[in-house]
């Protein structure tokens, strides 16, 4: 950008990573609304917070409550909401966090373009890969029955589409394994990735 100039900071991420004694990158949970995955997301926190990991949860509560109170879910906001997120994963990244990133993320292109603004060596995809109609019978929040009465225009799944991960680092499918198993498995994954020293 023209006239921006950035200032050459000395303490980078190699040096909070060396401090905190792992490296920092971001987890993203990508499925349906009610798919589990910020179930999923806050037992993998858990887990990994108790060994002594720096993580940070980022999720549709803490966002499109606060920064992105001004974007709805058409396929604009839903991009810009995705755009922010993934600068602000990248700078929890550069402060030595492992970002635990949950939203439902639905298009190819934008789960594209997070990748890019992060990087990819410093990026994990979890699909939670959970049917429509399992989802939508749970129907946790009762946003499914709205949507279906027409009281909730563009919902992801009803009148606006989720396109499955072509090619993901983990899935987990939540109608055929056992959730703990499933939890065992990214938090392995991950710890491989945090090299914890
Ligand atoms: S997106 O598509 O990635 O920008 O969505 P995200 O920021 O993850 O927000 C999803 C949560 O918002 C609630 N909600 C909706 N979801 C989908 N479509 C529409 N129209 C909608 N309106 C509100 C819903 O509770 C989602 O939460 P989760 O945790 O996914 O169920």
């Amino acid at each position: 950008m023209e006239n921006i100039i950035p200032h050459d900071f000395h303490i980078g991420k190699t040096d909070r990573n060396k401090l905190n004694g792992h490296n920092s990158f971001v987890v993203w949970f990508t499925g349906l609304s009610g798919s589990g995955k910020s179930t999923i997301a806050n037992q993998v926190e858990n887990e990994l917070f108790k060994k002594g990991i720096k993580t940070f949860s980022l999720d549709g509560d803490n966002i499109r409550k606060g920064l992105n109170n001004n974007l709805g879910f058409s396929a604009a906001d839903r991009q810009e909401n995705l755009r922010r997120i993934a600068e602000i994963s990248k700078l929890f990244v550069e402060s030595g966090s492992l970002v635990i990133a949950s939203f439902i993320s639905p298009l190819e292109k934008d789960r594209e373009m997070i990748k890019e603004i992060i990087g990819k060596d410093d990026f994990i995809e979890v699909f939670i890969k959970t049917s429509l109609e399992e989802c939508e019978r749970r129907d946790i929040k009762g946003l499914y029955k709205k949507a279906r009465a027409g009281e909730i225009k563009n919902f992801t799944g009803i009148d606006a589409p989720y396109e499955n991960p072509i090619n993901p680092d983990l899935e987990v499918e939540t109608e055929k394994e056992n959730l703990e198993d499933a939890i065992k498995r990214i938090v392995l994954r991950l710890e491989d990735k945090l090299e914890i020293r």
